[in-house]
């Protein structure tokens, strides 16, 4: 068994533990730090999986964080392919630090701890499921496996109508296969947009050749030779599938947390600052539930890059002592294609929503009012009211809702507009 010890233990090498290191000796924190991932790669980018990456030929190299230089002149201490499977504080050393251990048996003593460990996808639970062609997309691995199974496939089913699940089904439509959308809600994206950007979503992917079944179960996949060829559905219709994508949510890693004691309400429980229930400990990215990063009330579930980043900026900052500035604007995106969405805010709770553009054009926003107050946009091909809106929430500001109908104008204007008469 191996030991070592370090300043830092940054469990999880993926956006919110790189961003977290580089963070903290942009700070000025000379302490050796350990970055640990599970993963047998160098960090790299997860939104190109299901985008870019799934439609192209590149390799790790095109979506890579930093080079190898870069840890090394940050004296950043990457270890890949290691897993943390055991974590305790000391109980009576200083307070914060503690052992790690690894599954292979490396033990890592640290004098703080952060967990950047992410999510798993959610697997779906049906007869059948463990069949040779049932594929999920979190990781590279998943990637290239997809990828590969892709180029041979003509008939996909894509269990899961979020964006996950689109955004691969645009990647295989455009690769040429038969692609079917089987979504167990009664529209797609129904976490995360309103029902008339699902209905746009449902329009749009079908004119691009797709079928989209919505209101429909799973209830189990048939194969032969251990490989899936037909999917059943609890109405007894049957799909025929060489290749099945399951993209049906992602599930917070919380063992370690669970571990350590710390308090986990769907996700490890942060304040706005990063800090766990043991405020020594530190926590970002989607392994977090954290208060509304606008208002601060409630706790939210942010499955974004841009928020990782955000909060891992914060938690770094918090483990230096600092007080760092914790309002942010979530901001996301998802290219299906050539559908490019762009939210800024959180629409949760809205009560009036504004149609500017008409969805047959495909470039339209949709913005999210609570009490006439602006809360989100979604925008759909429309960078500029993504924009606008973004920087109106970063403002603190509003565009009222009865000029924002007015596709004509455009919502600058009225961003000015209102600033003026504030
Ligand atoms: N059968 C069919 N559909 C299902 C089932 C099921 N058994 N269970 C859930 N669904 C549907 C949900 O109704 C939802 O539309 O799967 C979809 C899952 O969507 P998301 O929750 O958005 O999750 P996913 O698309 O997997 O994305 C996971 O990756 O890109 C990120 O932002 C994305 O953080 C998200 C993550």
């Amino acid at each position: 068994m191996s030991h070592r010890s370090t300043g830092t233990l940054v469990v999880g090498a993926s956006q919110a533990g790189v961003h977290l290191a580089a963070t903290l000796r942009e700070l000025g924190d000379m302490a050796p730090i350990a970055l640990l991932g599970a993963e047998a790669h160098a960090p790299y980018q997860r939104p190109p999986l299901s985008k870019e990456f799934l439609a192209g030929d590149g390799g790790h190299d095109g979506i890579a964080f930093r080079t190898d230089a870069w840890y090394a002149d940050h004296r950043v201490d990457l270890v890949c392919g290691e897993r943390v499977v055991d974590v305790a504080l000391t109980e009576s050393g200083p307070e914060g630090s503690g052992l790690a251990r690894t599954s292979s048996g490396l033990e890592i003593a640290f004098d703080r701890l952060a967990l950047t460990v992410g999510a798993r996808p959610r697997r779906l639970a049906v007869p059948g499921s463990d069949l040779s062609g049932v594929l999920y997309l979190r990781d590279l691995d998943d990637a290239v496996r997809l990828r590969t199974a892709l180029a041979n496939a003509s008939r996909v089913i894509v269990v899961g109508g979020g964006f996950i699940g689109l955004e691969a089904a645009a990647a295989a439509r455009a690769r040429g296969a038969e692609v079917t959308v089987v979504e167990a809600a009664d529209r797609l994206v129904p976490r995360a947009v309103a029902p008339v950007v699902s209905q746009f979503y449902r329009q749009a992917h079908e004119r691009r050749g797709a079928t989209v079944l919505l209101d429909s179960i799973v209830a189990g996949f048939t194969g032969e030779h251990g490989s899936v060829t037909d999917v059943e559905l609890a109405d007894g219709r049957v799909l025929r599938a060489d290749l099945v994508l399951v993209g049906i949510g992602v599930v917070p890693r919380t063992e370690l947390a669970d571990q350590l004691g710390l308090l986990c309400d769907g996700g490890i429980v942060v304040d706005s600052r990063a800090r766990t229930s043991t405020p020594s400990v530190v926590a970002a990215g989607d392994c977090t539930v954290l208060p509304h990063p606008m208002t601060g009330a409630g706790l939210v579930r942010l499955e974004s890059v841009p928020s990782a980043i955000a909060q891992a900026g914060v938690a770094a900052a918090t483990l230096l002592g600092l007080s760092p500035d914790t309002r942010s604007v979530p901001w996301f995106w998802s290219n299906q294609g050539d559908l490019k969405l762009q939210i800024a805010g959180l629409s949760a709770g809205f009560d009036h929503l504004v149609l500017r553009g008409d969805p047959d054009s495909e470039r339209f926003s949709v913005l999210y009012y609570r009490d006439g107050e602006l809360l989100a946009v979604d925008a759909m091909n429309n960078p500029m009211d993504y924009l606008v809106v973004r920087k109106a929430l970063t403002q603190g500001a509003s565009i009222p809702a009865e000029l924002a109908a007015n596709a004509d104008v455009p919502l600058k204007k009225m961003l000015a507009a209102a600033q003026t008469l504030r």
